[in-house]
This record gives structure tokens, sequence and C-alpha cells, in this order.
């Protein structure tokens, strides 16, 4: 614990001279910056090679801060007191006072918010006089990192410090919720949808589909390894990487299982490290298994398919 309180110091000091550092959370590693200046903004763009009109999500420790950035309203008062600080997102009517700086929001009147619920970004979110604007820790349309060492493989030292925290628990991003009006599902993402209606007492529209572009995370590359994926595959070639939902019985060089039992959490922890490694052992397609679509699975099916629009 003492090392860590001298790492989230170390990250600090390099934060409030608006540089970037790369932080963990429990959904995938975020390049953090503070959110009220411009340049530290600027240089996470830069960094990501990410193009401006794509917009951050904004990190807080709980609403204290965000009461001066965003109106609240009774969904997002019940989300909260919910899931939070859990992977979920809201995209929210930003205030006219607020300090963000607008290149985080692209000059527009949302912004997306979010209570990361890692310990060490927990704990580092509470020192700060300011919220950390963080997209994903990985080049721009690249798979997301949920490890220090995926950082320093996108990145190498380009990234001032990374605060680590070990392997995200969830690893894959937060589900974002629009509630400036209807509530409605931009991204899936960590927290199942099911839960969500359960608190809002509805059924939610998911406003999110793979094949068209302007919603979050749409670019075709988004969330790929970069080598062609098959899905549904019943069958495999002999070099190309299998990905299963469970050890097979007889597990050949090529097998990658992302769980031992058919666990979708442990899939859905274990999905994009295994692209990484599959990538890194140079083959040059990946088949993957029929994933069943419920609960987790769809939000692994939708990553999925994103990635074999490469
Ligand atoms: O789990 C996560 O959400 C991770 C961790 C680091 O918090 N962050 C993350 O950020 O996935 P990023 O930038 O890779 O994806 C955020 C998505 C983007 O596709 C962006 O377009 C969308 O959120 N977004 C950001 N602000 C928005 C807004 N005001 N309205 C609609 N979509 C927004
Ligand atoms: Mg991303």
């Amino acid at each position: 614990m003492k090392k860590s309180l001298t790492n989230i110091k170390k990250a600090q000091k390099i934060l409030d001279m608006s540089e970037c550092v790369a932080i963990p959370t429990e959904t995938v590693y975020g390049l953090a910056g503070n959110a009220y200046s411009d340049n530290a903004c600027k240089k996470i763009f830069k960094l990501k090679k990410r193009p401006r009109q794509n917009p951050l999500i904004v990190h807080y420790y709980d609403t204290k801060l965000l009461k001066r950035d965003c109106k609240f309203n009774n969904n997002f008062n019940k989300l909260f007191k919910n899931f939070c600080p859990g992977p979920i997102t809201f995209v929210l009517n930003l205030r006219k006072g607020s300090k963000i700086s607008k290149f985080v929001t692209n000059n527009k009147k949302s912004l997306a918010v979010r209570f990361p619920k890692h310990s060490i970004t927990r704990n580092l979110l509470k020192r700060l006089e300011y919220p950390l604007a963080a997209p994903s820790a990985n080049l721009f349309s690249k798979v997301s990192a949920v490890c220090s060492t995926d950082i320093i493989e996108d990145f190498g030292k380009k990234i001032k410090y990374i605060l680590n925290g070990g392997k995200s628990s969830i690893g894959l991003e937060s589900t974002i919720i629009d509630l400036r009006n209807k509530p409605q599902i931009l991204r899936l993402g960590g927290l199942e949808i099911s839960k969500i209606q359960k608190i809002l007492k509805r059924k939610i529209q998911l406003k999110t589909n793979p094949t068209i572009k302007s919603f979050p995370g749409q670019s075709k590359l988004h969330y790929s390894p970069g080598i062609p994926i098959r899905l549904n595959a019943t069958k495999v070639k002999n070099n190309e990487a299998y990905i299963l939902i469970k050890k097979a019985m007889k597990q050949k060089k090529n097998y990658f299982y992302i769980s031992k039992n058919g666990n979708l959490k442990d899939a859905a922890k274990n999905l994009y490290s295994t692209f990484r490694k599959i990538k890194k052992k140079k083959y040059k397609s990946i088949a993957v298994i029929k994933i069943p679509n419920y609960g987790l699975g769809k939000t692994i099916n939708d990553r999925l398919i994103r990635a074999s629009k490469y």
C-alpha cells in the first residue's frame, strides 16, 4: 500500500503539470490528463493519434466536482446510487460555467462521465482538484490495454508515467448510456443492460450498431487486433489461431481459450489480451467459436463484430 501511495503521488505530480499518465481502471486502462486543461487534453489526442472530433470520457471521484460541470436528473441519481463506482458511463448535459476543456467535448454541449472503481485510481482522483479526461490507453483503432505491458507495446516510452494497477478485472470498456432524454445505450460494455433496466424499470433502447458509423467506437477498425477475424467458426485452418470459450478436450498449439469452462466474465477479461497474444505469435488470421449472446456475451460479440470488420 505504501508503494502504491508513492506511485499515486508521482502520478499526481505529473498530472498537475498538465502531462499525461496511464491509469488503471476495472474496465481497461485510461490515458489520463487534467480535464480542465486544454494543454493536457491536446496531448491525449496527439499521443493516441485520435481524431479531435471524438470526445473523451471524464473520470470523477464522486459527484462533488461533477455538480459544477453537469446537470443531473433522476435517472442519473438512480444509476449512480446502484452502480457507481463501476463500469458505466453517463452522457449528461454540460453546464455553461463548466471548466471542462473544449477539447474534451469537441465544443459540444454534452459530457460523458464515469466513476471508475479501481482503488488506485480512486485514491488518485480523490487527491486531485480536477477530474481526469481519459480515453482507453491504446493507439487509435487498436485493442484497448488491460495491463501496463499492453501500453508499453503501443506507446513505448512516449507516456510519461504508467500507474500500475495489475490486470483490469473486467477487461472490456464501460457501458455508455445517454441520459439527456429517454435513456439510450450508446455502447455495450462491462455493465449488463438487464441490470440497468431493472433499476430504471423500463426497457432501454440500444442505439448502437456495429455496422453504422457515428456512434461511440464505430470506426471500422475499432477494437481490431490488426488481422482478419472470422466469427462463429466451427472449424479452423492449421495456420489460423482459434479462440475458444472453453478449454478443448484436446488442446492444440493454435487453440486459445478465453475461459476454462465457458464463464463469460473470464472470457471478457481475457479477450483483448488473447488478441494481443495471438498477434505476437505472428498468426495471420483468427477464427472465433460462437459466443453465447447473453449478459456479457453480448458485449463480447459486439466487440468481435467490430473487430471482424477489419
Ligand atoms: O471503460 C471505459 O469507458 C474506458 C476507461 C478508460 O474509462 N474509456 C474508454 O474511452 O473506453 P474511449 O475514449 O476509448 O471511448 C469512449 C467513447 C468514444 O467512442 C466516444 O465517442 C464516446 O465514448 N463519447 C465520449 N463523449 C461522448 C459524448 N459526449 N456523447 C456520446 N459519446 C461520447
Ligand atoms: Mg477506446
